[in-house]
């Protein structure tokens, strides 16, 4: 059995790409990516020094991407919400997010989260970045091997989809509804359509002579 261990690199095309070659339990941080990946093929790009970059070699298992959400959203403070399926969300805004990668007998959970500076319109932490990956590591572990039951429970509570209006983009077909829970495999529930991935994009809440449509395209990180 090879020892985990923690990868610090200066610059890497994506932590990903390090992490998925290393044993179970490692952990690559770098200060700056060439090529960092978002969900649904999206670049993730960041200021060098700027943003927690790092990748977790875990045992894969069917809620680890809801789990890594939550333990993101605690090591991050009180504040720190999710919205489907696992973007870290700072009132309002988005300040992180999540890509789960499964090969050959392991997951790669990387996790992004802005520090000193964010995209127009996202949010920053400002927490020291070692403090912060020091809280990860620890939440990681523990929610990693939690509870089906107990996870799926603290990602409703930390929910900002649950109860919205929302819009699911799905290659070739969209379509609105409320976001009523989450099933026991970690799909979302629209209007009683089960969403299994696919970007789900909050509407604005209804007002008097509102209107809802879709927010523009961009980056993973914004
Ligand atoms: C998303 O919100 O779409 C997920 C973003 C995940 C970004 C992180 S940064 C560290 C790791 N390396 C990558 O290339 N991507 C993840």
């Amino acid at each position: 059995m090879e020892e985990p261990r923690i990868v610090r690199l200066a610059s890497v095309t994506s932590t990903q790409e390090v992490a998925r070659d290393l044993p179970i339990g490692s952990v690559v941080v770098a200060d700056h990516q060439t090529a960092g990946r978002g969900r649904l093929d999206r670049r993730w790009d960041a200021p060098s020094g700027s943003a927690l970059l790092a990748s977790f070699v875990l045992e894969p298992h069917p809620l680890l991407s809801l789990a890594a959400g939550v333990a993101a959203a605690e090591a991050c403070g009180p504040d720190v919400r999710l919205k489907w399926p696992n973007d870290l969300m700072l009132r309002g805004r988005k300040l992180g997010g999540i890509l789960v990668e499964v090969s050959g007998g392991k997951a790669v959970v990387g996790i992004g989260i802005n520090l000193t500076s964010a995209p127009p319109g996202a949010a920053r932490l400002g927490l020291p970045r070692d403090d912060l990956l020091d809280r990860l590591r620890a939440e990681l572990s523990a929610w990693a091997s939690a509870p089906h039951g107990r996870i799926l429970d603290r990602w409703r509570e930390l929910s900002v989809t649950l109860g919205r209006r929302v819009r699911v983009e799905l290659p070739g077909h969209a379509f609105e509804g409320t976001a009523q829970d989450i099933a026991e495999d970690g799909a979302l529930v629209v209007d009683g359509q089960r969403v299994g991935a696919g970007d789900v994009i909050h509407l604005k809440q209804r007002g008097p002579g509102a209107r809802s449509r879709a927010a523009p395209r961009r980056s993973a990180r914004g």
